[in-house]
C-alpha cells in the first residue's frame, strides 16, 4: 500500500496564487508510492477543488459538528460534501489549546464526519509535560485521548468506516510547539500501540501517521517505519523547496509498494 502524505496548510498561503503553485508543484511530483492529500485554508479550498478536482485529493482543516443554523464562522460537513472534499482534519492541538475544543466535540465531529462518508483525520498527541512524566504517562494519556475523541463512534457500534489517526506530539509541532521532531523510534512505538487499541476496540480500516516537524531531513526516516501509514505534514509542506525536496525524497527511498 502507498503511503499517505497530507499536507495541512493551516492559515497559509496568503493569496491564491501561491496556493495554486503549491497545488501544482504537488502535481508535478505525484508518484504511486505516496498518496497526497492537500488540506488548504477554507477559501482557497474550494477554489483548488473547483479548478482540480480530479488531479489530486482534498481535506479540510476543521468541521463543525451541527448540519446547520446559527454557528457564526463555522463551516457543515454538507457544505464540505457539496464542494467534494474528501477528508476532514479533526481535533489538531491548535484547535484544541487555541480554540477549545474538548475531546468530548471533537468525538461528535468525528461521528458527524464518518456518518457522511467524510474521512477524518484525527489528531492526538501528549504535551511536554506529559512527556516528561515519562513512557507510561504519556502513552496512557495517548490512549485516553484518543478513547474520549472517539466515543461517539465507540457508542455507536461504528468500526467499519475508514478513519486515520495523526499522532503529534504537541511539543513536536513547529510554529505551536518546540519544533523538535520525534524520534522515529517512538513514533513508532505509540503508532503500534495506538494500532493496537483500535484493533482490540473493533475497528475494521484506519491509519496511523506522524505528525511533528517532518521535513526533508527526517521524512524518509518516519515514512519508511512499515507501522507508520505516512505523515501529517505542517510547515514543511507549504515551503515550495522543502516540499518538493520531501516527496522526491520519498519517491526515491521509499521501496516499491
Ligand atoms: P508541522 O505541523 O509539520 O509544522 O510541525 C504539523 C501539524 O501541526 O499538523
Amino acid at each position: 500500500m502507498s503511503k499517505i502524505f497530507i499536507s495541512n496548510w493551516k492559515m497559509n498561503p496568503q493569496s491564491f496564487s501561491e496556493a495554486e503553485s503549491l497545488l501544482k508543484l504537488a502535481l508535478k511530483f505525484k508518484t504511486p508510492k505516496i498518496k497526497i492529500v492537500l488540506c488548504p485554508p477554507f477559501v482557497w479550498l474550494r477554489d483548488l477543488i473547483l479548478k482540480y478536482k480530479n488531479k489530486i485529493e482534498f481535506g479540510a482543516q476543521n468541521m463543525f459538528f451541527e448540519e446547520k443554523g446559527a454557528f457564526t464562522g463555522e463551516i457543515s460537513y454538507k457544505m464540505l460534501k457539496n464542494i467534494g472534499v474528501k477528508y476532514v482534519i479533526l481535533g489538531h492541538s491548535e484547535r484544541r489549546n487555541i480554540f477549545g475544543e474538548t475531546n468530548e466535540m471533537i468525538s461528535k465531529k468525528v461521528f458527524v464526519a464518518v456518518s457522511n462518508n467524510l474521512v477524518p483525520i484525527l489528531c492526538v498527541g501528549e504535551n511536554l509535560n506529559i512527556r516528561k512524566k515519562g513512557k507510561k504517562i504519556f502513552e496512557k494519556f495517548v490512549l485516553n485521548q484518543l478513547e474520549a475523541s472517539l466515543s461517539t463512534l465507540i457508542h455507536n457500534k461504528i468500526f467499519n468506516k475508514e478513519i486515520i489517526i495523526a499522532y503529534e506530539p504537541v511539543w513536536a509541532i513547529s510554529g505551536s510547539g518546540l519544533g523538535i521532531a520525534d524520534t522515529p523510534e517512538n513514533a513508532k512505538s505509540i503508532t503500534s500501540l495506538i494500532k493496537n487499541f483500535l484493533f482490540k476496540n473493533g475497528f475494521k480500516k484506519f491509519l496511523v501517521l506522524y505528525g511533528g516537524s517532518v521535513n526533508s531531513s527526517n521524512v524518509l526516516n518516519f515514512f519508511s517505519q512499515k507501522e507508520i501509514d505516512g505523515g501529517l505534514v505542517g510547515s514543511a509542506s507549504v515551503n515550495f523547496d522543502e516540499f518538493s525536496k520531501m516527496i522526491q525524497i520519498l519517491n526515491k527511498g521509499l521501496k516499491n509498494k
